[in-house]
């Protein structure tokens, strides 16, 4: 066990991730400093967080009348008596002062100055090998030698890119997951260079975190393509894809077949449209270069709709149109 102290945090990279994780870290009571390019980026990382934390305030002041009202919708009549019940027990823990709290605890910056003396460095840039790579250069020469370097990559080698860091054994995968202030898995990966004893450190340490729903859980995985969450889930929306080419069942029927018949909240061609048809692809072709093996090839049927501009919600139309 190391005995890791993290106190400082600062994310690079105040985008979609970038934002969220430094909300989830906010939340936590930490000081985030939140950097970016320019200061344009750096405040629209800003409003996405307060979208974020005011969106869980008013979540949760609705969460005690939304029992009451699923309770009644079951034909079941509560007493005034069993209603304050609920609604006591369902009271909001995330007020309006908490969320202004929350955001008076991220500091947006365009400069590395405010970074130099942190404990810990979340990178949430452009999922791009260069882009990475000068970040972990201008990080190499600006954080102290305790300093833990994070990537939230979700697909590039954390060995190779390590090598870019000032000490490799001081980089590791986390891998939040879309929306970090939601789904609480973290995958947490090693490279081959990295600190063992400091990879309990920071398990301990992401472990003790929590976000709006629950403690946030780290799991540890192997330097491997795709990790697990992507390496299982991403083939399987391109099996739907394959299925849905082959005339096997309509886009619809696959989805109910998944919802009713495994028990997914969301249909494997609605799920890939949610995430963006490019991306599908661009996992499976990592994975089909990575591995070596024909079983990762993307879908035809996926290529295509990537070249027609039919990339899903975003766009407008993926397999469904919205
Ligand atoms: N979007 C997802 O669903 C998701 C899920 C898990 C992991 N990830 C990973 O998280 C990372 C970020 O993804 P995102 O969706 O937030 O991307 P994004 O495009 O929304 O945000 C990236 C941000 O990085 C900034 N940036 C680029 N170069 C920079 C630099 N040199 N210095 C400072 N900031 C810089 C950009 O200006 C932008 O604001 C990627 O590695 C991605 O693979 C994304």
């Amino acid at each position: 066990m190391s005995n890791l102290k993290i106190s400082k945090v600062a994310v690079i990279g105040a985008g979609n991730m970038g934002a969220s994780i430094a909300e989830v870290l906010a939340f936590n009571g930490f000081d985030v400093t939140l950097k970016d390019r320019n200061m344009e980026l750096v405040n629209k990382g800003l409003a996405v967080i307060k979208t974020v934390a005011e969106s869980q305030v008013s979540f949760q002041a609705k969460r005690g009348k939304k029992e009451i009202a699923r309770i009644e919708s079951m034909g079941v009549s509560l007493t005034d008596e069993q209603k304050s019940v609920i609604s006591s027990k369902m009271s909001a823990d995330f007020t309006e002062e908490d969320a202004r709290l929350l955001l008076s605890r991220v500091h947006g910056t365009d400069s590395y100055e405010p970074v130099r003396d942190v404990d810990m460095v979340i990178e949430a840039v452009f999922e791009n090998f260069e882009v990475k790579k000068k970040v972990l250069e201008e990080l190499s020469a600006v954080l102290s030698d305790r300093c833990i370097v994070a990537s939230n990559t979700s697909s590039l080698g954390i060995t190779r890119m390590s090598r870019h860091y000032r000490d490799p054994s001081k980089v590791f995968v986390t891998h939040f997951f879309n929306p970090p202030y939601t789904l609480r898995l973290i995958e947490v990966v090693p490279s081959v260079l990295s600190d063992m004893t400091l990879m309990e450190g920071l398990t301990g340490f992401l472990s003790g975190l929590k976000n709006h729903r629950g403690p946030m859980v780290p799991i540890k995985v192997k330097e491997m393509p795709g990790f697990v969450v992507n390496r299982i889930l991403v083939p399987m929306m391109n099996e739907a894809a394959l299925i849905l080419d082959e005339g096997g069942a309509s886009a619809k029927d696959i989805d109910q077949a998944m919802k009713l018949g495994a028990g997914m909240p969301m249909g494997p061609i609605e799920l890939s449209d949610m995430v963006g048809l490019d991306i599908v692809k661009d996992v499976m072709e990592v994975l089909y270069a990575e591995y070596a093996n024909a079983k990762y090839a993307p879908s035809l049927l996926v290529k295509k709709l990537v070249d027609a501009g039919k990339l899903g919600k975003k766009t407008g139309s993926g397999f469904f149109d919205y």
